[in-house]
Parts: structure tokens; C-alpha cells; sequence
């Protein structure tokens, strides 16, 4: 059983849960499987971010957990947070994470956009109950600034696969959809030139 973005938040409203919206939405040079691995590539997280740092629990085949350990540079402080990372469906990853009173469930999805460009669209439902739910804008502000940066360390890396792609390469994926735990094995030739190139 896996529950979609739009599940999740019915079934939070039902418990009285209250939401905000934000949405993002991002054109790049790049193939809908290559913003798809970025998200699933579980080892750049520590060696790309700048704002976070990630204790690995688990990389799956269509999921992965981790603690994050987020610098939220506006209050000073560094704070955990549980995440949870499933792919619900093809290019269609949901992720959630909570911390007091707040849930924050994230959607992304990339699909193709012309010929070779891709449209990466990232959804947030931040929810709460009750008074607390006036803190929803300073959550969304916050969430705002850490996409815009995490976009501008994650993208080169995208546009980088587009480029070598242009260039009659091409990236081995051993299923349909790309796996978490597949993007540890960095000692495996990932990359190869396509035939009579
Ligand atoms: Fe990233």
C-alpha cells in the first residue's frame, strides 16, 4: 500500500489538520531520469549541501529514511529531522517530515517538457491544528529559501547528465525507475558511451 501526496493530506485533514501550500517549479536542461536520481542519490547529500547533513538509515529499492540534521540559518539553530522518502510512482517521489506540532509532506514530480527538457514540480503541504497554524508562513518563508538553495546546488549536477547525454552518453539503470540503495554503488561503471559513439 502506498498513500499519494493528495491521501496524506485527507487523511491529516480528517484528524483536524489544517494546511498551507507552496509550490515550485523548475525547467532544466536535463531528462525526467536524471532530476529523478538526484533525488534518489542517496551519497551526494553530505558532499552537495551545504544546509544539511544526513545520517542515512535506510536506501531501498523505492525508499529511503534518514535523520536530517537541518541548519535553519534565520533562528541559528540546527534542527533533526526525521525524513521518510518513497517513490509513490514514476517520477512521483512524496517525502514527510514533522518536528513539534508541524508536519511538512513534499511532492515531487519531473516530467518531460518539449524535446529534451525537463519540468521538476515540487509541492509542500505544511499542516498543523489549532492556534499554531499562524506560524505557517514564517514555516513556508523558511522552506522558500532552503528549496531555492537546494535547487542551486542540486541543479548543476542534473544539467551535468543533460550535457553528457548530448554528448552520446548515457547512465545504466538496472530497473524501470532508478533505486535508492543503487546509488551507493559508485565503484560500478554507471556511465557509458552509446553504440558507435
Ligand atoms: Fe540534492
Amino acid at each position: 500500500m502506498k498513500k499519494s501526496y493528495e491521501q496524506l493530506i485527507e487523511s491529516l485533514k480528517a484528524q483536524g489538520f489544517k494546511f498551507t501550500f507552496a509550490e515550485f517549479d523548475e525547467i532544466g536542461n536535463y531528462l525526467p531520469e536524471d532530476s529523478d536520481w538526484n533525488y534518489k542519490d542517496v551519497t551526494h547529500l553530505n558532499h552537495v549541501h551545504t544546509k544539511v547533513h544526513s545520517v542515512l538509515a535506510t536506501a531501498l529499492d523505492d525508499m529511503t529514511t534518514c535523520i536530517n540534521l537541518q541548519n535553519i540559518s534565520l533562528l541559528g539553530v540546527k534542527i533533526p529531522l526525521s525524513m521518510v522518502n518513497y517513490e509513490f510512482d514514476k517520477f512521483n517521489q512524496i517525502y514527510f517530515t514533522s518536528s513539534g506540532p508541524f508536519v511538512i509532506i513534499g511532492n515531487t514530480l519531473s516530467e518531460l517538457h518539449g524535446k529534451d527538457q525537463t519540468k521538476v514540480i515540487t509541492k509542500f503541504a505544511i499542516g498543523s491544528k489549532g492556534f499554531v497554524s499562524i506560524f505557517h508562513p514564517l514555516i513556508k518563508f523558511v522552506l522558500s529559501k532552503n528549496h531555492k538553495k537546494l535547487m542551486e546546488e542540486d541543479t548543476p549536477m542534473r544539467v551535468r547528465r543533460g550535457l553528457l547525454r548530448k554528448n552520446g552518453h548515457s547512465f545504466y539503470i538496472p530497473k524501470e525507475t532508478y533505486p535508492f540503495y543503487f546509488s551507493e554503488e559508485i565503484s560500478r561503471s554507471n556511465i557509458f558511451l552509446k553504440k558507435n559513439r
